[in-house]
């Protein structure tokens, strides 16, 4: 396995720990999705909360993606970033009146409804704008994405979206909706992806209830079948861009589609993760009694994903190309659980190497936090360091 190509030689003056973007490769898979959708006519919403980081979001608006939305903020964030109101979709099952007024007021394409009450928050806010508003029906699938459990989110038991089971009773309730129009159908299974096939069951799905809606005399223009798709931790030299092919042909093999309807992906982890690393100095080397320990100064606050899901994220020396050693590579926090990998082998490392904590492009800088009054690190670009 080779190390990522990172400039380590240009990182030399930057404060650590800071996040670094390699924008040749993000630029990369941008233009593979945007072949792809435009071979199979599809249309994309790219997954703000994946990473909001102000110019990758910019880069991916130019790329003519639209943006999935989960709070207001994330739409003023989105709109600022280039991308059109009328790409926009906006799920979550608690947004507020003040966000859906945002919404609303934006003109954005739809809500993506995740409950009876919501519909009935949006018909009202929307009947005092004297507007009718665009929705889609969240159905919860009840198909199993076989990924962390903390990352399912298409089962029965999960928070999301409407059982297969109430739809007749949502259907019937939004005739009664003067200021709503249903003009779709949503759905989001879960994240981390990894075996493509895992999508077909959803594809059965959506063709069962596409039959059952046009039986009930229910047209629908547009299919949004969420997004999902993981990405290779464990060897991200080796695979930089995701199965995006095998991918969006399943969908394209599988989905019975009526005349002029469109399909919409939500993805967001695929586009982003492998673009970016978490650049982190060694602060020490400890030798404790049975096992050395790699002590970064990036730590769970600027990566939480191993300590919140066990999540595995590749760490490579790249300031060394010593023999390999066994460590625990782990952060400065003030919390067992920030640790990021245990018995791995690192190649001889030493106070002041620096080290990448790779695919961190995604659910990175984003979910990044300030416990023990820490600042949240800073973003470079390849393009521009
Ligand atoms: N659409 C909806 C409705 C979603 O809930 C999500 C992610 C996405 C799209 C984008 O999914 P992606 O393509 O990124 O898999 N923080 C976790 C991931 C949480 C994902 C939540 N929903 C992590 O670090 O793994």
């Amino acid at each position: 396995m080779t190390k990522g190509t990172f400039p380590v030689e240009s990182f030399k003056g930057i404060e650590t720990p800071f996040y670094y973007y390699d924008i040749d490769l993000l630029k990369k898979t941008l233009s593979i999705v945007k072949e792809l959708t435009h071979k199979y006519g599809y249309h994309q919403h790219y997954a703000v909360k994946a990473n909001a980081n102000h110019k990758i979001l910019q880069l991916i608006a130019a790329a003519g993606f639209g943006a999935d939305c989960v709070s207001g903020n994330e739409v003023k964030a989105a709109i600022s970033a280039g991308f059109p109101c009328s790409k926009i979709v906006f799920a979550g099952v608690g947004k507020t009146d003040k966000e859906i007024n945002l919404g609303i007021d934006y003109n954005i394409f739809c809500f993506n409804v995740e409950s009876l009450p919501e519909l009935e928050v949006i018909n009202e806010l929307a009947e005092k704008k004297g507007k009718k508003v665009s929705v889609a029906i969240r159905i919860n699938p009840n198909v199993d994405a076989h990924t962390h459990e903390y990352i399912t989110t298409g089962l029965n038991e999960n928070k999301f979206g409407f059982s297969m089971s109430s739809l007749d009773k949502v259907f019937d309730k939004i005739k009664t909706l003067q200021n709503i129009e249903l003009i779709g159908l949503h759905f989001h299974i879960g994240s981390q992806i990894t075996e493509v096939e895992t999508f077909e069951p959803l594809c059965e799905r959506i063709n069962e209830l596409q039959n059952q809606c046009e039986a009930k005399g229910i047209q629908l223009k547009n299919i949004n079948v969420g997004g999902g798709l993981g990405i290779d931790y464990d060897d991200p030299n080796a695979n930089p861009v995701p199965p995006f092919e095998a991918y969006f042909e399943l969908f394209h093999k599988n989905l019975e589609l009526r005349k002029d309807q469109m399909v919409h992906f939500e993805l967001g982890r695929s586009i982003v993760a492998q673009c970016g690393a978490l650049i982190s100095r060694v602060t020490y080397v400890k030798e404790g009694d049975s096992k050395k320990f790699v002590i970064l100064d990036a730590g769970m606050t600027d990566l939480i994903r191993p300590a919140l899901y066990q999540a595995y994220h590749k760490v490579e020396n790249i300031s060394s190309d010593l023999p390999i050693e066994k460590y625990d590579v782990v952060g400065p926090i003030c919390e067992s659980s920030d640790s990021f990998v245990k018995d791995y082998e690192l190649n001889g490392t030493k106070r002041g190497d620096l080290v990448a904590l790779r695919s961190a492009g995604a659910y990175g800088e984003i979910m990044a936090s300030q416990y023990n009054c820490r600042e949240i690190p800073k973003a470079y670009f390849s393009d521009k360091l």
